[in-house]
């Protein structure tokens, strides 16, 4: 190989690396793309509510408050409610805990237990202990009511939730007839 040919083997390199960038500098310029000022989609995220956690759905639902309710028994409602009785008594005149005292809760205003001092979230909440109340606040209290200090991760089981509201129900003294279908 004389030095002539290896001239034209480094010309010839020179030529394809010249092309290779020359080309790309050429489709920037024919092919110009603006960029977007937000990269990406944005998604529109919808706020949406979990009422029964039996459906896998992530829409808000009317929950069937008298179905559920059916589902309860109050035997196992008074077992269900030893986890409650770490923090809550039930019995008539009983004294607030950790969390207030729950006798005659069903149907009470939310947060009106005299002593008791409330989170600000339970104190303002403005609404009443009704069966719908009860049974979201006891799926997951947290997310039920933002703020609250009742440290209970939550019953998942509707019958759980069924049965222990009434059983709260039954410790009243104007208990709610739960009409059975
Ligand atoms: C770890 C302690 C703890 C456990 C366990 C617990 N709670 Fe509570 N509960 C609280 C506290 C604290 C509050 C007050 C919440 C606030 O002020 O935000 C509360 C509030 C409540 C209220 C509102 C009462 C009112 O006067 O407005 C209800 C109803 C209730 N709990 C029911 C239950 C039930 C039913 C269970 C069992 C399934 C349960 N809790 C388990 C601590 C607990």
């Amino acid at each position: 190989m004389d030095s002539f040919e290896i001239n034209k083997i480094v010309a010839a390199v020179l030529m394809v690396a010249l092309l290779i960038i020359g080309i790309g500098k050429l489709s920037n310029i024919i092919f110009h793309v603006e960029k977007p000022t937000t990269p990406g989609y944005s998604v529109d995220i919808v706020e949406t509510t979990k009422v029964s956690s039996s459906t896998k759905t992530n829409e808000v639902e009317k929950i069937d408050i008298a179905a559920l309710m059916a589902m309860g028994d109050v035997a196992i409602g008074e077992k269900v409610f030893k986890k409650c009785a770490a923090c809550h008594s039930i019995n008539k005149g009983g004294k607030n805990n950790i969390g207030p005292a729950l006798y005659n809760v069903v149907g009470r205003k939310v947060g009106i237990v005299e002593d008791y001092k409330y989170s600000k979230a339970l104190a303002s909440y403005n609404k009443e202990w009704t069966l719908e109340e009860l049974n979201g606040y006891l799926v997951k209290p947290a997310k039920w009511i933002k703020g609250t200090k009742m440290a209970f991760a939550g019953l998942r089981k509707e019958k759980d939730r069924a049965s222990v509201i009434k059983y709260l129900n039954q410790n009243s003294d104007n208990p709610l007839t739960l009409t059975l279908p």
